[in-house]
């Protein structure tokens, strides 16, 4: 089966082609740069972006993979959840190219998809899944934090999520008030590396608590407190690497203590993890430290798939039409608030 599969649900307008558990080609251009002016994605200009670089990046992906249109058996793209009008773009494109071509369409939810890239590696890039076993996966973006029990291959049940803030928020919104450019998250992740990370101590929120539940607007309150009253540490390198490395050390140990804490409660032998923080240095460091310690075997999605990409859009599709999953309705519209459940 080839398929050409369609991300558009944020800032990242991706294409990919995917025949029988290969990526033949995974194209992704990034809106970073054009957000940063205003400190964060601004819808309109999202979905004009797309609106512009959709074809080219479609026409990139197919020509990488040695593929024509007529040669595709399926065409996919994200559903939701999204920013609306961004993921119209996609959407709405990949259900004309089938219509266009007479191929079966498949809508996909991106954090379902999030499930499954951390089963993509190897060069050629390969979805794997002969070392399957029941998963705790952490999705972790700048729009959520989720922890996911995923049973079997496409089973899964959300055990819990942030109640506020998500962490990649939390990286961003504290980097901000350290006067750190958007997005944060890689900058902070940089500066933290030549920081102490016990220099200052920072609440670890619902660390303790027993649920699957994450929160993080109170630990950015508490930064923002910590940098009104010592404004001059700002002007000092070396005490911005070690906020940087301390305030990183917070989301860090609670992310991982509770993947952890869900993993044993829930009799898996295995974590995942995926999503835009997943390319954090400490959180990949800390994950492999905790489950080695734990007996428990991770898969983390390679760091250029842990970024939204359609590489993930397209092996979902391409699983749920070999399991006879329903098709979606070529009417069938985006669903911007699609939880997953
Ligand atoms: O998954 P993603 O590309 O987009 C969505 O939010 O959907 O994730 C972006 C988030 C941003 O908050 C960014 O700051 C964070 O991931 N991020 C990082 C790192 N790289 C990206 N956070 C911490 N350390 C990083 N190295
Ligand atoms: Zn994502």
């Amino acid at each position: 089966m080839t398929l050409l599969a369609l991300e558009t649900s944020c800032d990242e307008t991706s294409a990919a082609v995917v025949r029988d558990g290969k990526i033949l080609s995974n194209t992704v251009s990034s809106q970073i740069k054009l957000h940063a002016e205003y400190g964060g994605v601004v819808p309109e200009l999202a979905a004009r972006e797309h609106l512009k670089n959709l074809l080219p990046v479609a026409q990139a992906a197919l020509r990488e993979a040695g593929v024509s249109p007529a040669q595709l058996d399926a065409v996919a793209a994200t559903q939701g959840p999204g920013l609306a009008i961004a993921l119209l773009v996609g959407f709405k494109a990949a259900q004309s190219l089938a219509f266009a071509l007479n191929k079966p369409f498949i809508g996909i939810n991106h954090h379902e998809a999030h499930l499954y890239s951390p089963w993509i590696y190897g060069e050629p890039c390969v979805a794997d899944f002969s070392k399957f076993q029941p998963n705790v996966s952490l999705i972790v973006s700048g729009g959520h934090t989720l922890l996911v029990l995923v049973a079997a291959e496409l089973q899964h049940r959300v055990l819990g999520g942030t109640i506020d803030d998500a962490a990649g928020e939390c990286f961003d919104k504290t980097g901000k008030l350290m006067g750190l450019a958007y997005p944060a998250g890689p900058v902070i992740d940089t500066l933290a590396e030549s920081g102490n990370p016990r220099a200052y101590d920072f609440p670890r929120p619902l660390l303790n608590d027993l649920g699957d539940d994450f929160s993080f607007s109170g630990l950015k309150t508490s930064v923002r407190y910590f940098i009104r009253d010592h404004p001059a540490l700002l002007d000092d390198r070396q005490k911005v690497c070690d906020l940087c490395a301390s305030v990183q050390a917070a989301i860090v140990e609670v992310l991982v203590k509770k993947t952890i804490r869900a993993a044993q409660r829930h009799g898996v032998r295995c974590v995942t993890a995926s999503g835009g923080v997943t390319c954090n240095r400490a959180l990949r460091r800390e994950l492999a430290r905790a489950c080695e310690r734990h007996g428990l075997t991770l898969h983390l999605a390679e760091k250029n798939l842990c970024t939204d990409n359609a590489a993930m859009i397209g092996i979902l599709a391409e699983r749920k039409l070999q399991a006879h999953r329903p098709l979606t309705d070529l009417d069938a519209e985006i669903q911007p608030g699609w939880a997953l459940s």
